[in-house]
């Protein structure tokens, strides 16, 4: 069976949903206290042992690319200065993770910003991260909990959550075998943006996958699906016809990094985690429900 090594991070949507923001600066780039989100999800593959990541971008994308080579000028200023922490908060990750671009042409939908990553898979298993979801864990990364998973069952596994009734229809919602209490249950049916009456259950795909590289064959003759989409979902249920797919409980914190709620809840969790930082948000809030 082949080790788990390379993560793939879509990162060539719109982000509409944070306009005026994301009319010049993509979303991947919204800041959680000090850092673009989608470095916190670059670590998180970092730290589940992954080797390789391609980032999945366009052309209005580039300081995604600019954000992880190196600055040169500033690493021999901050030397200089004798700025060792900031001088590792900039080097440090260009030099431990080799990370690949590659440009996603149309904003055709996950299904296609995926197909763009199958040169870069080739054929092995491969983690698939989505960058509007950020998890904090306190046990084991979240792609780590997916990769323990496909080592147990050698299948493609969908990370999920449970979603309230009137949440199921912003998600991909599974459906499993038989309902069970299990964290990693087989699948037998999955569905993209379902309403409350057609979704078979609450478990919703929280943007977390391990996936076999058969997926590119069935993506590549997907027709366009919810939203008018080229959807993943719609090919990881036609997966189901020739493989096993099972579903994990996703064991963490869940922030939904798309919306502004989520996006300010990550902001202050964050830095009440932070030693530098917690005294601070600490007063800031108290203060502000004084008053
Ligand atoms: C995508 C997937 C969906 C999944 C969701 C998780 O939807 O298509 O199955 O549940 O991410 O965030 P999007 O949020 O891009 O519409």
């Amino acid at each position: 069976m082949e080790k788990v090594r390379k993560a793939v991070i879509p990162a060539a949507g719109f982000g509409t949903r944070f306009l005026p923001f994301t009319k010049a600066v993509p979303k991947e780039m919204l800041p959680i206290v000090d850092t673009p989100t989608i470095e916190y999800i670059v670590r998180e593959a970092m730290d589940s042992g992954i080797e390789e990541i391609l980032i999945i971008i366009n052309a209005e994308k580039e300081c995604i690319r600019t954000h992880f080579g190196h600055n040169f000028v500033l690493e021999d200023f901050l030397l200089d200065k004798n700025k060792r922490a900031e001088l590792a908060m900039v080097r440090d990750l260009p030099l431990k993770i080799k990370i690949e671009f590659t440009y996603q042409l149309e904003q055709l939908g996950l299904g296609d910003a995926v197909l763009c990553a199958e040169k870069f898979v080739q054929n092995e298993p491969f983690a698939l991260l989505l960058g509007d979801d950020l998890y904090v864990s306190k046990s084991v990364p979240v792609t780590k909990q997916l990769i323990d998973a496909y080592e147990q069952t050698h299948s493609s596994i969908l990370g999920t959550l449970e979603v309230l009734p009137e949440e199921v229809s912003r998600y991909g919602i599974c459906n499993p075998v038989q309902p069970s209490s299990e964290r990693l249950v087989q699948l037998k049916s999955v569905i993209e943006k379902p309403s409350i009456e057609q979704a078979p259950s609450r478990l919703a795909i929280g943007g977390r996958y391990v996936l076999t590289p058969a997926i590119f064959d069935l993506l590549k003759t997907q027709p366009k699906g919810a939203g008018g989409e080229i959807q993943l979902t719609d090919s990881i249920l036609r997966l189901m016809e020739s493989e096993k797919v099972y579903s994990l409980k996703i064991d963490g914190k869940r922030y939904d990094i798309g919306s502004k709620k989520g996006f300010l809840e990550a902001t202050v969790d964050f830095a009440l985690s932070r030693d530098d930082l917690k005294e601070t948000m600490k007063e800031i809030l108290h203060e502000k429900i004084k008053s």
